[in-house]
């Protein structure tokens, strides 16, 4: 039985304009085709932003857009700066990345390793003060998931293209279903030689999706329960997770889609955090080193605008419920 969602179909890039980042706080609206690219001038992982500030960029997140704080980074401590380099990964795991308190992906001695653990549990505290400072709506409803520090460059290393995060994709799970909860990111470009984190950044979902739908295989009947009896999926996929999946693998395997969709460059330069929500923004990582992601689920009930939702635009195209209750 395939694990994924499936496309039926199997298989960079132009560039666009820098993002503008002068001034406190900027809304390009120049190209409405593809992801909206706000630009907050905050300095603070704990930052205190009126009422009425927090409400618009939340409701800039729920429409699609990416947040970019230019002048927000994560400070390494004297001794952490050892950290900046590849050797502290076990070179088989993609990134290092710590749940709850245990790390995973990383290679070292004991005390190094709960150092390492440390830092990147000091960004995951900051990145989650920032989210709360900036949309205090959602406080009750984060769930802190994993934190990850990627060391290796985003490019360069041979996977499958399912794994290639530099095509253009939404964010899926195979093995952890969300059931339409949304997934919610920061990042933090941590390089300490200058270089920058280059993304594109693609459509908005519901064009992406309108496209791309048609070329997602429909989901078999006992599947869903088929993989959660072999311990593939962590509870129960829903059909919303199979359309994700399928829409994410339809988009990677689509060399027509990744060259020719509407898309833009975008380029993070070091000591810049980024947020958006990535089962929503097409998003795609052509280069960069060093990184850290804090990763955030959120039900819809936190939301201002469930209707922009992911699950809510599949369930308008397809006319369906996608999540049993
Ligand atoms: C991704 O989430 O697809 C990768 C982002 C990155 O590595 O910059
Ligand atoms: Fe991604």
């Amino acid at each position: 039985m395939r694990a994924r969602g499936g496309c039926l179909a199997d298989g960079v890039l132009g560039a666009s304009p820098l993002i503008p980042v002068d001034g406190p706080r900027s809304v390009d609206t120049s190209a409405p085709t593809v992801t909206p690219i706000v630009t907050l001038g905050v300095e603070d992982w704990r930052p205190v932003i009126p009422a009425a500030d927090t409400e618009r960029y939340a409701h800039e997140l729920e429409a699609g857009a990416v947040l970019v704080l230019p002048r927000l980074t994560f400070v390494f401590a004297p001794d952490e700066t050892r950290f900046l380099n590849v050797r502290w990964s076990d070179g088989k795991a993609k990134n290092i990345s710590l749940d709850g308190t245990s790390i995973r992906g990383a290679a070292g001695g004991a005390d190094d390793l709960a150092a390492l653990a440390r830092m990147i549990g000091r960004f995951a505290a900051d990145a989650t003060a920032l989210v709360t400072a900036l949309f205090p709506r959602y406080a009750p409803w984060l769930k802190r998931a994993r934190t990850s520090y990627r060391p290796h460059g985003a490019a360069g290393r041979a996977v499958s293209w399912r794994k290639d995060d530099t095509r253009l994709h939404v964010d899926a799970f195979p093995s952890r279903p969300t059931r339409g909860e949304r997934i919610l990111r920061v990042f933090c470009n941590v390089n300490p030689f200058g270089e920058e984190r280059v993304w594109r950044v693609g459509e908005p979902f519901e064009a992406m999706a309108r496209r791309l739908l048609p070329a997602v295989r429909p989901m078999i009947p006992g599947e869903a329960a088929c993989l959660s009896a072999l311990h593939v999926t962590r509870g129960r996929r829903s059909e919303y997770d199979h359309m994700m999946l399928g829409l994410h693998d339809c988009a990677k395997s689509d060399l027509d889609y990744q060259r020719a969709s509407p898309q833009r460059e975008v380029r993070f330069a070091p000591g810049t955090t980024w947020i958006c929500f990535s089962d929503q923004v097409m998003h795609a990582a052509a280069s960069g080193q060093y990184m850290l992601e804090q990763t955030t689920h959120l039900p819809l009930d936190a939301l201002y605008e469930p209707r922009s939702s992911p699950l809510a635009i599949l369930e308008r195209i397809s006319g369906r419920p996608l999540v049993a209750a």
